[in-house]
């Protein structure tokens, strides 16, 4: 048997939904997590702090009291979003970042932004008070072919952003791709990137193993092998401006299964256990908190956690539950196709 101990880990990318959902899915994530960054995309979104606020009770509800844990609220950003009040919400600290989807570009994005140049001035103001935007990196042009839609946007807009905001603190979501991972490596000193842990464990090949497999089904698509190795060395290099997102998105099975399958992947149960095996496979076990405990906390200013959790490696592998219950419907859990020695213990 062989153990680590480290600082308690937080997931700076989560989407709880609402109602049975949230309620099932909220201590999937806080039994491990001190903290997670919040995702707005409910239908309807977050559009203002009023919302935020009483999304984060409805959150703050479903965490079981034996889990120490904090929901970091956020806002959906439209070209309607309200510079003066967004300000104040987060002087008040009722949301801590801001989302940016581009118009359609994944699941209940379509409140979304079309044209960048209307949030400009929000972004400025952003800038100024040190408020963190989080973007979903895709173009959504039908022409652009879905496997590019990354690239184009950091080409395209990216890019600009950047360009005209170097201060900007900014958060490239949930990263697919080798130009992604340069690109962040050599951008601005406030530029850093997400990874999940599905990104990390699957190529694209996964999506058609003998059939089509709509559980690895998620938004940016999954890509080909040479793209997932880049995402592993970015994360197990302990480069500071990579950390841990695990944008788990969790659908009811009936609505992946089916003739237009929703994106997201739900990993929260056992995403720790994978990641450990991932860097225990990578030989790098030594980058592993850096990753899923520091990194992030570091680029959003904040402490590390006081707690810590243990990780142990048995000789079996796991033998992971498949669905999370709800009522009579279910999620599917996400396990990856190599064994898995590693369990979380408090
Ligand atoms: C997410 C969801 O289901 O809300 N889906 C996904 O495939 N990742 C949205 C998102 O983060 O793109
Ligand atoms: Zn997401």
């Amino acid at each position: 048997m062989e153990e680590i101990e480290i600082i308690k880990p937080d997931d700076w990318h989560v989407h709880f939904r609402d109602n049975e959902i949230l309620k099932a899915v909220v201590p999937e994530t806080t039994r491990h997590f001190a903290r997670s960054i919040v995702m707005p995309n409910l239908v309807p979104p977050i559009l203002n702090a009023k919302q935020a606020i009483e999304y984060k009770k409805r959150i703050e509800k479903a965490i079981p009291t034996t889990d120490n844990f904090e929901p970091l609220m956020t806002i959906y950003l439209t070209e309607e979003t309200n510079k003066k009040k967004l300000k104040q919400a987060f002087k008040d600290e009722a949301v801590f970042a801001v989302k940016l989807y581009p118009a359609g570009a994944t699941t209940n994005s379509d409140s979304g932004v079309k044209d960048i140049q209307k949030v400009m001035p929000v972004l400025e103001m952003m800038t100024e008070i040190g408020m963190p935007l989080l973007i979903h990196g895709e173009v959504t042009d039908k022409e652009i072919d879905i496997f590019d839609r990354e690239k184009v946007f950091i080409d395209d807009k990216l890019n600009f952003i950047c360009k005209e905001l170097p201060d900007l603190k900014i958060t490239l979501e949930h990263i697919t791709t080798t130009e992604a991972t340069q690109y962040v490596k050599e951008g601005n000193k406030n530029l850093a990137a997400s990874i999940t842990p599905h990104h990390l464990a699957l190529n694209r090949n996964a999506l058609f193993v003998g059939g089509i497999r709509p559980h690895n089904y998620c938004l940016p698509i999954l890509k080909r092998e040479m793209h997932r190795k880049a995402l592993v060395e970015a994360a197990t290099s302990g480069n500071p401006k990579f950390f841990l997102g695990t944008d788990t998105a969790p659908h009811l099975t009936k609505d992946k299964e089916s003739a237009c399958g929703c994106a997201g992947v739900f990993n929260a149960t056992y995403c720790l256990s994978i990641l450990a095996q991932l860097f225990d496979n990578e030989n790098s076990l030594n980058n592993l908190e850096n990753f899923i405990s520091r990194n992030g906390a570091k680029h959003y200013n904040l402490k590390t956690n006081n707690e810590t959790v243990l990780m142990i490696k048995s000789n079996e592998t796991s033998i992971f539950r498949e669905f999370l219950h709800i009522g009579n419907q279910k999620i599917k859990i996400f396990k990856p196709d190599f064994p898995v020695f590693w369990t979380i213990s408090k």
